[in-house]
C-alpha cells in the first residue's frame, strides 16, 4: 500500500498484512492485520510515528523513499509490531531522535539494543513543535503496556492511540467504512489484548474525554473518522456492567458432558438467558473472548482426565483467568469415570476471577435422571443470580 494521505502533510505510511493468521503464537487473526506508521511533514520538523512489523520492512522503507530527513521517530509502545524497524530507521536518519514516555526508553533499549543518545523522553502533557504543528503526549499506561502513550496532534484534533482503539482488520480503505464490521474486530481486539486492563483503560478513557478529538488514527486497523463509535463502545467494555449472558465452554469425550451441556443450555434458554456454547476441541479461541466481554456467568463443562479438567478446558481456564473478565459467577458440570478432583482443579485456576462459584454438578458415567434435576437446578440458580443483578 502507498502513502495515503489523511490531510495535508499527513500521511499514512505503514503496511497492510492481509495474510497473517497468529498473534504472539497465540492470538488468531481472521482478517488479518495493518501496522500503522504515519508521516507528520511541518514547517519546520518531521516526525514518523511508529514503525511496522519487521516482515513489512520493504513497504515501509518504500513509502518513506522521498523522504530524505527525518527529525523525530515517535515511539508508542515499544512492542516489536511497531518499533521493531527503529534501528533500521535511525540508521537510514542518523539526526532522528526516538521520542517515547520514559518507560519506553528502558524498555526499548533493552528489546531492541538502542543507543542511549538517540533517546527524547516525553512527560505526560508535554509538547513538541513541528513548525505549523503540535503534538502534545498523553500518557496511556497499560494498553496494554506499562510504558504506552498517545500523541495528540492540537490543530487538527487527531489521536494517534497506537494499539489503543486499535482493531486487526486487513482492509484497503483507509477510514472505517463498515463501521459494524470494524466494531466486531475491535471486540475482539479488546477482548484478547485490553481486556485485563480495564480499570487503567477506564482512567485512560477520562483523561483523554478531556481533549476535543476529531479523528483516532491506531496502529491497527483503519482510522476512525468519528471517534464516538470507538470510545462509547470502550466505556461500555470496560465499564462493569454484565449481560444476561453465559459462556459454556466444554470439552466432551464420550457424551456425558455433552449431554449435561445440552440439558443446561435448553434450561437457561427457557429462562430466558442467553448462552453463548464454545466446544473447545473446535473453537476461534478469540470467539471465545469476546464472549467473556460481556457475559455475567461461566460454566466450565469437562470430563475427568486423569483425575483433572481436560487439558482443552484447562487451557480455556487459564486464558479466561489471564483475560479478567468482569464476569460474576462460575459454576463446573462434568463427569468422571472412576475418579476426579475437577472441581477443585479449576477453582485453584481462577485467582483473577473475582466470581461466586455456583453448586457444580459432576455426575459418574452417563447423566440420570438425578444428575438433570441438579443441572437444571444450576439453570435456575443461574438465572435467579442474573434477576437479582437487574439484568434481562
Ligand atoms: Fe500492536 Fe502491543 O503491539
Amino acid at each position: 500500500m502507498k502513502p495515503r494521505k489523511i490531510k495535508d502533510g499527513i500521511y499514512a505510511v505503514g503496511a497492510v498484512d492481509w495474510d497473517r493468521r497468529l498473534f504472539d503464537g497465540l492470538i488468531p487473526l481472521p482478517d488479518g492485520t495493518s501496522y500503522n506508521a504515519y508521516l507528520v511533514k511541518g514547517s519546520e520538523k518531521t516526525a514518523l510515528l511508529d514503525t511496522v512489523d519487521p516482515a513489512k520492512r520493504s513497504i515501509l522503507f518504500e513509502n518513506l523513499s522521498d523522504v530524505h530527513s527525518l527529525d523525530y521517530l515517535i515511539a508508542h509502545h515499544g512492542e516489536q509490531d511497531h518499533s521493531g524497524l527503529t534501528p533500521d530507521i535511525l540508521a537510514k536518519y542518523p539526526s532522528a531522535k526516538v521520542v517515547c514516555s520514559p518507560k519506553a526508553k528502558g524498555i526499548l533499549t533493552d528489546l531492541l539494543a538502542l543507543p542511549e543518545d538517540r533517546f527524547v523522553t516525553v512527560a505526560d502533557g508535554q509538547t513538541l513543535s513541528l513548525g505549523d504543528w503540535t503534538f502534545e503526549f498523553v500518557h496511556t499506561p497499560w494498553v496494554h503496556w506499562p510504558e504506552t502513550m498517545c500523541t495528540y496532534l492540537r490543530e487538527d484534533k487527531i489521536l494517534f492511540s497506537c494499539d489503543f482503539f486499535g482493531s486487526h482488520i486487513a482492509q484497503s480503505n483507509l477510514f472505517v467504512t463498515d463501521r459494524g464490521r470494524v466494531y466486531e474486530s475491535a471486540k475482539r481486539y479488546f477482548a484478547e489484548i485490553m481486556m485485563p486492563f480495564r480499570t487503567a483503560i477506564q482512567k485512560n478513557l477520562e483523561r483523554l474525554g478531556k481533549l476535543e478529538i476529531a479523528t483516532i488514527a491506531p496502529s491497527h486497523g483503519p482510522v476512525y473518522g468519528d471517534p464516538r463509535l470507538i470510545m462509547d463502545a470502550y466505556r461500555e467494555w470496560t465499564s462493569d456492567k454484565v449481560k444476561n449472558e453465559v459462556v459454556v465452554a466444554y470439552v466432551s469425550m464420550h457424551g456425558s458432558t455433552a449431554a449435561m451441556v445440552d440439558h443446561l443450555v435448553a434450561g437457561l434458554a427457557e429462562r430466558g438467558v442467553q448462552v453463548w456454547q464454545f466446544n473447545l476441541t473446535d473453537t476461534d479461541i478469540g470467539k471465545l473472548a469476546v464472549a467473556l466481554v460481556d457475559a455475567a456467568t461461566i460454566v466450565l463443562a469437562t470430563p475427568a482426565v486423569h483425575v483433572g479438567p481436560h487439558p482443552q478446558l484447562a487451557f480455556a481456564v487459564f486464558l479466561a483467568n489471564a483475560l479478567r473478565p468482569k464476569l460474576k459467577f462460575a459454576s463446573v458440570i462434568g463427569s468422571y469415570g472412576w475418579g476426579h478432583k475437577i472441581v477443585d482443579q479449576i477453582a485453584a485456576m481462577i485467582p483473577n476471577l473475582k466470581v461466586e462459584l455456583l453448586p457444580p454438578v459432576i455426575c459418574r458415567g452417563l447423566p440420570r435422571e438425578g444428575d438433570f434435576a441438579a443441572v437444571e437446578n444450576l439453570a435456575e440458580t443461574i438465572a435467579q443470580k442474573h434477576a437479582a443483578l437487574g439484568l434481562d
